[in-house]
């Protein structure tokens, strides 16, 4: 399908750089995430992607042309990297992300001083330098898509640049509920508001989010704030690119990895995780609710493996980092004390390989999925479609994909250890013509709502925007 009409617009684009070992910029994996999903759909479509140079390798890269794609238009923005950084950092990662997400320890943080009035003024004017790139390179009337927390205010800037577009925010994070909402510095709560109803239509992956959004515009102590009323809201699904995903588990690459599985577990039964090492992905939870598994049912010692892949995440930021730690040490701790013999209970490991991944998904006989809150999370769709195990799915209530996947997957509170090992136990316990129905039921599921009838329904909300 041609889309030369059609601008979208994410922080994080579809290429991304490091610096080699010979100075050179490289292409980095993208660790999957958002752009690893539109990538395949707007490749040799004519639409145009406009993403920051997030860093040094990105901007030389983009200097020296690199940044080229078949059949794609992609021009970054380039703001100046120190204020780049500190809207990115403070204010989408560690403020906005964990606002909607809920992640804030409210008798310690967060902490809105001079420091973070500074980086809120660099995230309006990283935003003001996406708008202001968006109306350069749009054409007249075009259909502009933009995504997430990072771009809050693009809508409206563009509203008074360019008042022929058609402009869409899509959220992939979940939004965060009122209450939450208000711990924000009232003039940020209002802006922030005030600048997603300067978009034609705001998207959400689920009906929950969308309700906490409306919510905040029925909210006497933000509405009046936000100086505008609630735009046109929508929800659409985002899942995955089933084809993509396919063509990328017949690879050598993923061969490879899968038979460095098998060896691994040994003939064990394997509970499977793949995430970011994020907070709110509860990685910590997961590794004590294996403990607890252990402990309280003693005959699966020895016979069942969890395989833990993270890749890192956001390492500029100290709570990532921390988090990390914590990860790592929670899983020592459980191999020191049920480990033995060739028994490594919990085989962490900590790198951006897409390859591994994509082979784990194909082999689990459990999948756990345990966000304490997530937009949607990929994961859990992707693993139903890979896995030639029969595998089941232990999937968090409070992930946006339990809104279509509850009928087949096994639900558990995120923060309930207990739950969570009871649900392991009967993921590991169910019997193979259960496991088959749910898996099979999964899989209808999933192809239900694939990342193109996503995009289909955004472009579909734009074009109901276009005026005249
Ligand atoms: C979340 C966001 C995505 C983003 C991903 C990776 O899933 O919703 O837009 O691609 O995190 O985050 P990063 O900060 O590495 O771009």
């Amino acid at each position: 399908m041609l889309m030369e009409d059609v601008v979208v617009v994410s922080n994080r684009g579809p290429l991304s750089f490091r610096i080699g070992e010979d100075g050179e910029p490289v292409r980095a994996g993208t660790g999957g995430g958002l752009a690893a999903t539109l990538h395949p759909l707007l490749r040799g479509t004519g639409a145009t992607w406009v993403a920051a140079a997030m860093h040094e390798a990105d901007r030389r890269a983009a200097a020296l042309g690199l940044m080229m794609d078949e059949g794609l238009r992609i021009v970054t923005v380039e703001p100046d990297l120190a204020a780049y950084e500190m809207a990115y950092n403070v204010v989408s990662n560690a403020t906005l992300w964990f606002c909607h997400h809920h992640l804030w320890d409210l008798p310690r943080r967060p902490r809105f001083d001079k420091r973070w009035l500074e980086a809120w003024d660099a995230y309006r004017d990283v935003n003001r330098a996406f708008a202001e790139v968006v109306a350069e390179h749009a054409p007249e009337g075009a259909r502009v898509l933009v995504q997430d927390y990072h771009l809050s205010l693009v809508g409206g800037a563009l509203a008074q640049l360019r008042p022929d577009l058609a402009t869409t925010h899509f959220s992939h994070t979940p939004f965060a509920d009122p209450g939450i909402l208000r711990v924000l510095p009232s003039d940020a709560a209002g802006a922030l508001l005030g600048g997603l109803a300067g978009f034609g239509a705001c998207g959400f992956h689920t009906a929950r989010w969308e309700a906490s959004f409306r919510g905040a515009f029925a909210d006497p102590a933000l509405a009046g704030r936000a100086g505008a009323d609630a735009p046109i809201t929508y929800v659409a699904p985002l899942g995955p690119h089933p084809e993509a995903l396919h063509e990328e588990a017949a690879s050598g690459a993923v061969a490879d990895a899968r038979r460095r599985i098998e060896e691994l577990a040994g003939g064990r039964r394997l509970v499977v995780r793949v995430d970011r090492v994020e907070l709110s992905k509860n990685i910590v939870r997961g590794l004590w609710a294996f403990d607890e598994l252990l402990e309280t049912r003693p005959h699966w010692r020895g016979r069942v493996t969890m395989l833990a892949l993270a890749y890192p995440s956001r390492e500029t930021l100290a709570d990532y980092l921390a988090y990390r730690a914590e990860v790592e040490h929670a899983a020592q701790r459980l191999n020191e004390r049920w480990g033995g013999g060739d028994w490594v209970p919990v085989v962490l490991a900590v790198a951006d390989d897409r390859a591994r991944s994509i082979a784990a998904l194909t082999a689990y006989d459990v999948l756990l999925v345990n966000p304490v809150r997530d937009g949607m999370n990929l994961v859990a769709k992707e693993g139903p479609l890979l896995n030639r195990a029969g595998g089941v799915l232990v999937l968090s209530r409070e992930a946006g994909a339990w809104e279509e996947l509850h009928p087949a997957a096994l639900g558990v509170n995120p923060f309930d250890i207990s739950e969570t090992a009871a649900a392991l136990d009967a993921a590991l316990s169910m019997d193979p013509s259960d496991r088959a129905a749910r898996a099979e039921a999964l899989r209808e599921i999933v192809v239900g709502h694939t990342a193109a009838d996503w995009l289909d329904r955004q472009l579909e909300v734009a074009t109901g925007l276009r005026k005249g």
